[in-house]
């Protein structure tokens, strides 16, 4: 273990990747305090699994980002706080450009204010649209087809010119697709609704829903579905590490693709989880899904070579497979919850 006696504030930390970079980040050694308002996030992973500090507020709140920032001597922010669902950014663009760029512009005057200077920022591959090259480097042209890909690209224009003007250094992430969950099986992924291919399939071998819906069977890929590159949400959550120390070694604010640089297509992601899971999985096969590129494959050399990334668990088999242990305990878990809870209102 690394000890640091630096304080960080992550936002979003009770929500699935900051849960797991909050572990991550505890187990070097930082003092670590989670802003999250609750509404997707899960009190129970900070407050029992991660042992740390949960505020509950929102980034919108500049008072009580304020008092956090001076009450705590914070050093830096990991801020993950933002609403992710591709589709509802379509039918509700209002809520995500509110959310997910006014709050992160209150977040970051905050921190102006407050001589708060460094900044981790999960963005992602949705800010590059579909693809002219795969696989895609940073430096790729950015043109998002969906409201959501913009509030982050946004978000990562007005962290140049908060560095410009007020010398606010950030590492930015675009992921690719996050999967898995702790390989101990403390921590995963837990979205409600959930649209994830993935967790959707594992909900699929638990019973828990009677088919997994292919959306579209006619891209131009081998097998026709969409490939995606399927990123471990535990070498993830080692990348928001490495991003905070670059930040504090004094490199600059800098823009990295976190993805394994290899595709799978939807079948190939249901095949792999029938095997592993050992149950049928049911399959229908439905139109395309709106702003779905065909292909989304990143180029992820420039963090392994400038921040040391080498990610552990880039095999599909071993990203489903922590997948699936979670899902079994924790679908297991809410399940007896759920009937014990209900016994007790009876
Ligand atoms: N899919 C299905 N059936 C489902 C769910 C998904 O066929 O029930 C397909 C999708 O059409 C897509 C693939 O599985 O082709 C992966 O879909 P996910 O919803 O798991 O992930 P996305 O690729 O849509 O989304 C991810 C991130 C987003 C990000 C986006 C960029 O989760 O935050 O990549 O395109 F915006």
């Amino acid at each position: 273990m690394v000890l640091s006696n630096k304080t960080v504030l992550v936002t979003g930390g009770a929500g699935y990747i900051g849960s797991h970079t909050v572990l991550a980040l505890r187990d070097q050694g930082y003092q670590v305090l989670v802003l999250d308002n609750l509404e997707y996030g899960h009190r129970d992973l900070v407050e029992e699994v991660l042992g740390v500090e949960l505020i509950v507020g929102d980034i919108s709140d500049y008072k009580l980002l304020c008092n956090i920032f001076q009450s705590h001597q914070v050093s830096a922010v990991v801020h993950f706080a933002a609403y992710a669902y591709v589709g509802e950014s379509c039918s509700n663009p209002g809520k995500y450009y509110r959310n997910n760029v006014v709050g992160t512009l209150t977040l970051l005057e905050a921190m102006r204010d407050c001589n708060v200077s460094q900044i981790v920022f999960s963005s992602t591959c949705a800010t590059y649209g579909v693809p002219t090259e795969v696989p895609i480097t940073e430096s790729q042209p950015q043109n998002p087809i969906n409201p959501y890909g913009v509030t982050k690209l946004t978000v990562e224009k007005m962290l140049r010119d908060f560095d410009t003007a007020h010398g606010i250094k950030s590492v930015i992430f675009r992921y690719f697709n996050a999967a898995g969950s702790d390989p101990e099986g403390r921590l995963g992924e837990d979205h409600s609704p959930e649209t994830h291919l993935i967790p959707l399939v594992l909900q699929t071998a638990l019973g828990h829903r009677d088919a997994i819906s292919i959306f579209g069977t006619d891209y131009p890929t081998p097998d026709g579905t969409c490939i995606r590159d399927y990123i471990h949400v535990t070498d993830l959550a080692e990348a928001h590490v490495l991003g905070l120390k670059y930040l504090f070694e004094d490199n600059g604010s800098d823009i990295f693709n976190l993805g394994n640089g290899s595709g799978f297509s939807v079948r190939e992601v249901i095949e792999t989880a029938k095997q592993i899971t050992g149950k049928a999985i049911p399959i229908v096969e439905e139109s395309r899904r709106a702003g779905d590129p065909p292909i989304l494959v990143g180029a992820s050399e420039k963090a392994r070579r400038l921040l040391g990334w080498k990610p552990l668990y880039s095999d599909l088999n071993q990203i489903i497979e922590h997948a699936w242990n979670w899902h079994q305990k924790r679908h297991t878990k809410s399940s007896v919850e759920t009937a014990s809870s209900n016994t007790n209102a009876q």
